[in-house]
């Protein structure tokens, strides 16, 4: 599988979609998802966080990755699932939004808020409102730190057909940073595949 899509990998690498999201971040979402449901993660491989966490709170994953050749742009499991969870690639985000709604799967996708500042974002988002597909944000009252350091902008989720309330606060224990740093376990894929 690693040496199938060298191509795919090395073509679609950006070190600005290269950040992993931590355990605690993948720990907000979890209140909000029906027991029981099966839960697409797009953008993982077996050791991201969402995988690990959403398997160990109950739910069935799917997960795919473009390092296994799984363009989300033209891949879509075989299998039913009821969610579509993940941090999408950053650079990409625009035509992720577009995907998933056409996709029609209520979605969480971790986001950094800054984007809201973006006047193309949005108009995107105007424009789904007006189809009547509301965007809803889960926000953490954190700056919740990918690298240990501290953070410099709120990552909260952008969501759609998830929660019962479009703006919905929620509290973290801490930031993720220093001391209290957990790293997610995705990032030592990132040298196995490239
Ligand atoms: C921000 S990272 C997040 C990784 C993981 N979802 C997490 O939260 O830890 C986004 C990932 O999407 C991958 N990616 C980029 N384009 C993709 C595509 N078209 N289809 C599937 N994965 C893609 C990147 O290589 C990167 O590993």
């Amino acid at each position: 599988m690693v040496e199938e899509h060298t191509w795919l990998r090395k073509s679609s690498w950006n070190e600005k979609d290269e950040y992993y999201t931590p355990p605690i971040l993948v720990d907000a979402i979890l209140p909000y998802l029906k027991e029981g449901s099966t839960i697409w993660c797009p953008f993982d491989t077996e050791h991201s966080e969402f995988v690990l966490r959403l398997s160990e709170a109950g739910f069935k994953v799917i997960y795919s990755h473009i390092w296994r050749g799984q363009d989300f742009f033209n891949y879509e499991p075989d299998e039913e699932y009821d969610y579509i969870v993940s941090n999408p690639p950053f650079t990409k985000k625009l035509d992720v939004f577009q995907r998933l709604y056409d996709l029609k799967k209520p979605f969480a996708m971790v986001m950094g808020l800054p984007i809201l500042n973006y006047q193309q974002v949005g108009s995107f988002f105007c424009d789904k409102q007006n189809d009547g597909k509301n965007l809803q944000l889960l926000i953490v009252d954190k700056k919740v730190s990918f690298d240990g350091n501290t953070a410099s902008f709120n990552n909260s989720y952008f969501c759609w057909n998830v929660l019962e309330n479009d703006i919905i606060f929620h509290h973290l224990e801490h930031n993720n940073s220093r001391t209290n740093h957990t790293p997610s376990q995705m990032s030592k894929d990132a040298g196995d595949y490239i």
